[in-house]
């Protein structure tokens, strides 16, 4: 990069982000790729020389929505005022990846489509797409992780108090309902001295607690220095090591990959928070078979049990769909069951529905909607009364809060407990940015409401 580009700061890119957290973190880092070009973000389409959608594929419908997206995005261009600098348009993320040409030629007003796998080229790519279409969805070989810049300091500081860490990306697991196998590709993990390196960089910036991803974190398998492979727990004991980095979350895990290093972490790091996304997908073995899940009901209870040994206070959450083709009445009973069993402290369900390409769209026994839609309703109520009840036992005891925000109303400041929690306090907002115990006095639908028993930082 000359010094010249640096100078040149006159360019803006806008992104607008879809679905989960990976994107959230990918859309950040291409900020970060594109400001060593001279591009500064900007939320006003209005003056943005490059605009990207970061797609998400996981969603019904996700590329009609990108489509209507794309046509409302070139009209603004269109009706800019004659002589409006140019501007172009670029689609990332996995409805990219799955439909690259598709993308090409159902929206002629796109110049550049790109997969997850071709973020460390986007300067590049954005400097071709200035001449020609780009297409750019293969997987390549090379480590994209290892091209990608350090986190820019001054950008980091404007995340906040909490930050997400991108340590493995891509899927082997092939449950017959996903796309992310095809989409983000095999299983790749970043190697342990990046992944130290990025969180120290945040935690010098200000950032206390660090949010792990990855499509399936816990099949984390990093090489170290020394050339080993470790896995999660491993991982977590390094970075519990790093000084000012308050708290340690990870998202989302499979039950196949939940290991006896993970759980001791669990058991001996204060700094890794009692709150863990587990998702089970059905209570039925039937199901879970047809799911190509690769474990049982039984399995996933057994797992939670040694969890809870570990960490007995760990508060559960999970994924749930419900609709799988061939799912019979008994089948949703066991799901039902599930949740009792496990009583989740939330939940996240979804009714089944087809992703072109995945073996679960070939399945003939598809479930009608209306079936779905009521199991849905049921399922959702079932999870809601667990909610309540584990935010009702919360009611009385001492948390340590993450003060990160000021609240809705003036005199009031927002935090989040270890168990994810958001919790209101009436405080003062110099206080955010500390770790304060706080008593929690009452509870509303998602949330808890608290006051600062002392104003002692917590030692950490
Ligand atoms: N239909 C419904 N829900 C799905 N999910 C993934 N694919 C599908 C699909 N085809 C849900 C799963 C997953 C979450 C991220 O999205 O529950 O864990
Ligand atoms: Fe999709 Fe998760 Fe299954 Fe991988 S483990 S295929 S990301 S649902």
């Amino acid at each position: 990069m000359s010094d010249a580009s640096k100078t040149t700061n006159a360019k803006k890119v806008f992104i607008k982000t879809y679905g989960c957290q990976m994107n959230v973190y990918d859309s950040d880092r291409m900020t970060d790729a594109l400001a060593d070009h001279g591009f500064s973000p900007t939320q006003d389409m209005g003056e943005a020389d490059l605009v990207l959608l970061n797609t998400c594929h996981i969603r019904e419908k996700a590329a009609e929505k990108v489509y209507s997206e794309l046509g409302r995005i070139r009209d603004f261009r269109n009706e800019r005022e004659p002589g409006a600098k140019k501007m172009l348009i670029g689609v990332a993320g996995c409805v990219a990846q799955a439909e690259g040409e598709e993308i090409m030629a159902r929206a002629p007003a796109v110049d550049l489509v790109f997969g997850p796998q071709s973020y460390h080229r986007l300067p590049e790519l954005v400097a071709r797409a200035d001449r020609e279409r780009v297409i750019d969805t293969d997987f390549p070989e090379e480590d994209k992780f290892a091209h990608l810049p350090a986190p820019k300091k001054e950008v980091t500081i404007s995340r906040g108090l909490t930050a997400f860490l991108t340590v493995q990306e891509g899927c082997d697991k092939f449950c017959s309902f996903c796309v992310v196998p095809y989409t983000r590709g095999a299983e790749v993990s970043r190697p342990v001295a990046q992944v130290i390196a990025e969180a120290r960089a945040l935690a010098d910036a200000g950032v206390r607690e660090i949010t792990l991803l990855g499509q399936n974190v816990n099949a984390y398998h990093g090489v170290d220095d020394k050339g080993r492979q470790i896995g999660l727990g491993e991982l977590c004991y390094l970075l519990a090591e790093i000084e000012g980095l308050a708290r340690i979350r990870y998202t989302t895990s499979h039950p196949r990959d939940m290991d006896d290093a993970l759980i001791a972490a669990h058991r001996d790091l204060d700094k890794l928070m009692p709150y863990l996304h587990l998702p089970v997908q059905s209570g039925s073995d039937t199901i879970l078979k047809a799911m190509n899940r690769r474990h049982t009901a039984a399995q996933y209870l057994e797992i939670i049990d040694r969890i809870k040994q570990a960490r007995p206070d760990m508060a559960l959450s999970g994924d749930f769909i419900v609709g799988f083709p061939g799912e019979t009445d008994r089948d949703f009973a066991d799901t039902l069951d599930m949740v009792k069993k496990v009583g989740y402290a939330s939940a996240f369900s979804f009714k089944y529905s087809t992703r072109p390409g995945t073996p679960g769209a070939e399945m003939d026994n598809q479930v009608p909607e209306a079936v779905k839609a009521e199991r849905l309703e049921a399922l959702q109520a079932e999870i809601t009364a667990h909610q309540t009840a584990f935010n009702a036992g919360c009611v009385g005891l001492t948390l340590p809060v993450l003060l990160e925000k000021k609240g809705r109303n003036p005199g009031q400041i927002a935090g989040r407990s270890p168990y994810l929690q958001p919790v209101h306090i009436e405080a003062d907002e110099s206080l955010i940015g500390q770790i304060l115990p706080v008593e929690i006095v009452d509870r509303a639908k998602n949330s808890l409401v608290g006051t600062i028993v002392t104003s002692k930082v917590q030692a950490v």
